[in-house]
Order: structure tokens, then sequence, then C-alpha cells
């Protein structure tokens, strides 16, 4: 007798082993029902919300693999997951804009049932916040142990392959934190505005202070020296 594909065989309550899996269930009840909204427009918010959480959690995971296969030397391997902790990053940038479609009346509505929420919390940022300078640890540490500054790497770039490869994907991580936080700020000052004091008390002035952090800030200061030493060495 041929077995019934249709049937589930995973552990679980889902009607198909597709549902199991991935437990779409909970998944799908993790958000407000049509009654509990303070506004239609509030679903696609938490979405945006919760999804780019499932996506920092993604990336935070594999960002703290590259680092162990950073301290392992595997500077080839740390630098393929890197980019693909990026490529998961892509998306909450992407998914702010949907949120610049909210608009203020809206929005306010929504907001009033937030109570102390606020980005400042994010479980997913915060892991991307932790996790990055110990990469930047771990990669000068192998640079310690190799007897070479970042320098070496840049300039002989050919013969450092894999360690300059590593060193320009760490430099993407911080840029595209950036983007995030330039996107972000620009949805707030859309949204709420550029002047007012966010849901926990935080002006909103503070994220463009927070534009200003980088992770690996040796690494782009690394190209004033360059440009500096590269223009000293011209003649007059
Ligand atoms: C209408 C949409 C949004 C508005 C008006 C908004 C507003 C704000 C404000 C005012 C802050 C400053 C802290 C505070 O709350 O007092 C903040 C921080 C933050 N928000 Fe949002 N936000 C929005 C959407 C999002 C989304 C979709 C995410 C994605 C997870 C997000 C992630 C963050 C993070 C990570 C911070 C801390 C930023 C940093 O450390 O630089 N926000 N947000």
């Amino acid at each position: 007798m041929t077995e019934d594909l249709r049937k589930p065989i995973l552990p679980g309550t889902g009607a198909s082993d597709y549902e199991r899996y991935l437990r779409t269930d909970e998944l799908l009840s993790l958000q407000k029902s049509r009654e509990q909204l303070l506004h239609p427009d509030e679903l696609t918010f938490q979405v945006v919300h919760q999804a780019s959480e499932l996506l920092m959690k993604g990336a935070a995971w594999e960002l703290e693999r590259a680092r162990v296969k950073i301290v392992a030397g595997e500077f080839a391997p740390a630098t393929r997951l890197l980019r693909r902790a990026h490529g998961m990053l892509e998306h909450p940038v992407a998914m702010l804009h949907i949120l610049e479609n909210i608009t203020p009346y809206d929005y306010h509505l929504i907001r009033a049932g937030l109570g102390h929420g606020s980005g400042l919390d994010s479980p997913g940022f915060l892991a991307l916040l932790h996790i990055a300078p110990r990469i930047g640890d771990a990669f000068q540490e192998q640079l310690r142990v190799k007897g070479l500054k970042a320098d070496d790497i840049y300039r002989r770039h050919e013969e450092f392959f894999d360690l300059h490869e590593l060193a320009e994907m760490m430099l993407d991580f911080d840029e595209r934190m950036q983007v995030f936080r330039f996107h972000h700020l620009k949805l707030a000052q859309r949204v709420i505005g550029g002047g007012v004091i966010g849901t926990m008390g935080t002006p909103v002035e503070v994220l463009q202070q927070r534009m200003q952090h980088l992770a690996y800030r040796e690494l782009w200061d690394l190209r004033n020296q360059i440009t500096a030493e590269t223009n000293a060495s011209m003649p007059e």
C-alpha cells in the first residue's frame, strides 16, 4: 500500500507537516485579532515589526557563527556567513518603507496602544549591537596573532585575500546598520516628526546621533590614513 503523502507525520497539531514544521498556527496567532486592532493599519505595523525581529534574530545567529569561524581562522566561511546575515538585514530596511505609508493621524491611534514600547528594546537589534564588536575583537586578535596591521591586508590585499574580504564584509555590516538607522530616522520624522519625544522618553534627535555609531571605526579610519599617506607621498 502506498503511503498517503498528504498525511502529516511530524509531531504537532497543525493540519499538514508544512504547518507543523513552521508552527504556523502559533506564528499567525501572534498578531492582534481584528477586534483588538486600534486601527486597520495596525496589522501591517505589527507584521513589519515581527518580521524584522525574526530576520534580525536570524542575522545575529549567522553573525555569531561567523565569529566562531574567525576565531578558528576560517575567513572564507566567515565571510560567507556574514554575507548571509547581511542578506537578511536588507529586509528590515526595505520593510521600513512599508510603514511610511501609514499616515500620522492613523499612526497616533496605533501609538496609543504601545505603552512604553520602543525599538530601543528590540531584542534583534540589541543582539546585532552585541555581536558586532565581538566580531571586531576576533578579527583584531587574528591580526595580532599573525603580526599584521589592518593596513597590511589593504596594502597587500591579494596576498591576504580572505582577510581582506572579511574586513570588507565587516564594513558592509556597519554600512547596513547605518542605512537601517537612516531610513528609520526618516520614517520617524515622517510619521511622528523629528522634534518630538519617543514612547520611551528619547527625543527623536537621539536617533540622528546614534546614526554616527560604527562597530568597526578603525577600518573606516584606515581609509583616511591611506589617503593622507598617499597625499603626503605625492610630489609637490
Ligand atoms: C511608524 C514606525 C516607527 C516609528 C514612528 C518609530 C519611532 C522610533 C523612535 C521615536 C525611536 C527612539 C526611541 C523611543 O522610542 O523613544 C525608535 C527607536 C528604534 N526603533 Fe523605531 N519606529 C518605527 C518603526 C520601527 C521598526 C519597523 C523597527 C524595526 C525593528 C524599529 C526599530 C527601532 C530601533 C532598532 C530603535 C533603536 C534605534 C537605535 O538604536 O539607533 N522601529 N523608533
